[in-house]
């Protein structure tokens, strides 16, 4: 008789999230020496923000003691920056862990999460794992923009969260402050419109929209920020939300305790003071995006407008092929047939040399 299966009906079919390729595996699989430049993941070429860095370096001295479960100075810090209340703060492992928080909290088998297609793809595993249904808006302007009306529409009795990245990721595409109004106005009270800015911080435009206005109308929204992409603290997995408190209890009833460390905090609430780095990230971000830009001018691809730090790029050739060739020139960048994209990767800019050795490859690999 073979074993009863324990896994949870809804996660029988399911398929982890795939993260970009690390560099150590890359070198053990095709024994690569040298650098190897790593374009896959978002992050910041720059590393880290050099105060977190000291901040860090004094608080692992401290690690036998469990951190501040309530991340009280990390939240009062955030609180006093968005002019809120310090129980409209969550402090979190990442802004992943928010998101997966919200599926537990709040979904059920029933329920619906709305979202676009081909955007961050935690949304709809999240929704996956808690057994509800996830319902996709197509996109527009050639398949990489939120429709934010047809999001809308797929708004139904049964819909507890709509999923929003804005700029959005992989396509790195951005709504307005008028469309996302307009959006508000047309969404019942009742449902969590969760706000996912990971990117802001790389944003050049004007007229982004302001969550916070509709958080003071007392909107159902929750703000959730990461500290992984601008600030250089991937690897120690911090972020947090800004919501309403009836929200943030669900969310605390479900975390896990201590589930910001105590070197994650105090990295974080160094990183928010280092206004310097922050600068220095985003003006090395738009001036490498359009080395990028530029490099890629003069090849067969589209690469949609982004105002983050990585460009889509619609290639004639299988993003699977690339992916392996690059990764042989020694260039990791993220394929995107997982989002319906087959000949479609995603590349983030690394240091000068690393962009150039990048353009370099595609530009053998396209010829
Ligand atoms: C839109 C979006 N949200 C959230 C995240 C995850 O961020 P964190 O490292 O804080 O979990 C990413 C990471 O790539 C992202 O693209």
């Amino acid at each position: 008789m073979p074993e009863k299966n324990l896994l949870r009906e809804p996660l029988r079919a399911f398929k982890p999230y795939v993260a970009g390729k690390p560099i150590e595996e890359v070198r053990r699989e095709l024994g690569l020496t040298g650098r190897i430049a790593k374009l896959a993941s978002n992050e910041n070429p720059l590393g880290t923000s050099p105060k977190a860095l000291v901040a860090m370096r004094k608080a692992i001295e401290e690690v036998s003691l469990y951190p501040d479960d309530n991340a009280f100075l990390f939240r009062k810090k955030l609180a006093a920056r968005y002019g809120v209340d310090m129980e409209n703060v969550f402090a979190a492992a990442g802004s992943v862990e928010v998101l997966e928080l919200c599926a537990i909290a709040f979904l059920e088998r029933g329920d619906n999460i709305v979202t676009s297609e081909r955007t961050f793809a935690i949304y709809h595993l999240a929704a996956l794992k808690a057994g509800a249904d996830a319902r996709f808006a197509p996109m527009i302007d050639g398949g990489y923009r939120y429709d934010l009306g047809a999001m809308a529409k797929l708004v139904d009795a049964n819909t507890k969260i709509v999923f929003l990245a804005n700029p959005t990721n992989p396509t790195g595409t951005w709504f307005t402050r008028d469309e996302f109004d307009a959006f508000m106005e047309s969404i019942p009270r009742d449902v969590l419109v969760v706000y996912d800015s990971a990117y802001e911080e790389y944003t050049t435009v004007q007229d982004m929209p302001d969550p916070m206005v509709h958080l003071r109308t007392g909107r159902r929204l929750l703000y959730v920020r990461t500290m992984s992409k601008a600030f250089g603290l991937a690897g120690i997995r911090v972020g947090y939300a800004i919501g309403p408190k009836d929200i943030l209890g669900g969310l605390m009833t479900c975390r896990i305790p201590f589930n910001a460390s105590l070197v994650a905090q105090e990295g974080a609430m160094a990183a928010l003071d280092d206004v310097e780095f922050v600068e220095r990230s985003r003006e090395f971000n738009r001036v490498e995006i359009q080395f990028l830009r530029d490099g890629l001018a003069s090849l067969p691809v589209t690469v949609p407008p982004s105002q983050t730090n990585f460009l889509l790029i619609d290639t004639p050739k299988d993003a699977s092929w690339l992916f392996l060739e690059l990764q042989k020139k020694g260039v990791i960048v993220r394929p995107m047939g997982g989002y319906g994209m087959p000949n479609a990767i995603r590349v983030s800019p690394g240091l000068r040399e690393d962009n150039e050795r990048f353009l370099a490859g595609m530009r053998a690999l396209l010829a």
